[in-house]
C-alpha cells in the first residue's frame, strides 16, 4: 500500500531490545513475533509494518526504499556501503564496542599485521587511518579462533563484557567505535512521506531518550 510505512527490523539479538522500545513507542505487532515463523507484521497501526530481516540486510532494504525505517546496529551501517540514508536517532540499545584483540601478552610482529574480520571494510579502513600495514581476511564467525589458529595476528570484533575473548586467551586491545543501535530513514522517503514520518520519529526518539 503507497502510505504504507515499513520498518526494517534486525533480528537476533538487537530484536529482543528493539520490542520493548517499540512498545514504549506504541508501535505492538499484532501477533508475537518471537513465537511467529512470518517475516512481516501488521502492527496497531493501520499504515504501520514491521519486517524481520538479517542485520546486515537492514540498510539494503533501506537503501532500495522498501522499507522506510531500519533499526541496525552502528557497526553494521558502518560496514555497509549505502549511501541512500540517514541516521536519525540514537536507540540506546545494544551498546557495545568494536575493537581490535590479540593473544594475551602477544607482541605484534615486525611485518604487515595479518587481520581477521567479518567487519572488512572497517578494518581496512580503521588500520589505514592508524597508518599500519594490515592485510584483512574476511571471517563469518568465531573470529576468536582466529589468532589462536594463527589465521590471524589481530581479530576485529565486537566487545561486550569481554568474556568471549577471555575464555578464548585473548584481550581487546584498541577501541574502533562505540557502537549501539540506530534507527535510520531512506533520504527520499523522509522527503515525500515526512508527514507520516514525522509522527513515528518521535515516537521512538521519546522511547529511546526514555531507555
Ligand atoms: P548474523 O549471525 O545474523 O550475521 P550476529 O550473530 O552478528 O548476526 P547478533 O549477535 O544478534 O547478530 O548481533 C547483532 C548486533 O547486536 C550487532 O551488529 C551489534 O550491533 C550488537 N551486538 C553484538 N554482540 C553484542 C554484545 N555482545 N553485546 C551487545 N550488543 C551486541
Ligand atoms: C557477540 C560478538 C562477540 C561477543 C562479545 O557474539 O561477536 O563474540 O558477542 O560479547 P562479550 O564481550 O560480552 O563476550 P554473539 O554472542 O552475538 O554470538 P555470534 O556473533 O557468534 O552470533
Amino acid at each position: 500500500m503507497k502510505n504504507t510505512l515499513t520498518i526494517a527490523l534486525s533480528k537476533g539479538r538487537i530484536l529482543d531490545e528493539t520490542l520493548p522500545l517499540l512498545e514504549k513507542a506504541n508501535i505492538v505487532p499484532a501477533e508475537d513475533i518471537k513465537k511467529s515463523r512470518k517475516l512481516i507484521f501488521d502492527t496497531n497501526h493501520d499504515n504501520v509494518k514491521l519486517v524481520i530481516l538479517r542485520a546486515t540486510d537492514v540498510p539494503t532494504y533501506v537503501e532500495h526504499g522498501v522499507a522506510d525505517f531500519g533499526i541496525a546496529g552502528k557497526d553494521v551501517l558502518m560496514e555497509s556501503s549505502t549511501k541512500n540514508l540517514y541516521e536519525l536517532v540514537d536507540l540506546n540499545i545494544s551498546k557495545c564496542r568494536l575493537m581490535t584483540a590479540g593473544v594475551i601478552g602477544a607482541e605484534l610482529p615486525n611485518r604487515r599485521l595479518k587481520v581477521a574480520s567479518k567487519f572488512v571494510k572497517t578494518a581496512k579502513s580503521y588500520f589505514a587511518e592508524q597508518g599500519i600495514q594490515a592485510d584483512v581476511v574476511k571471517l563469518y564467525g568465531a573470529m576468536e579462533l582466529a589468532p589462536i589458529m594463527g589465521l590471524a595476528d589481530l581479530i576485529v570484533d565486537i566487545v561486550d563484557t569481554g568474556n568471549t575473548l577471555k575464555a578464548n586467551g585473548l584481550e581487546a586491545r584498541d577501541l574502533i567505535a562505540n557502537i549501539s543501535t540506530r534507527l535510520v530513514v531512506n533520504k527520499a522517503a523522509y522527503k515525500t512521506k515526512y508527514q507520516q514520518i514525522e509522527p513515528i520519529l518521535e515516537m521512538l526518539r521519546d522511547a529511546a531518550n526514555k531507555v
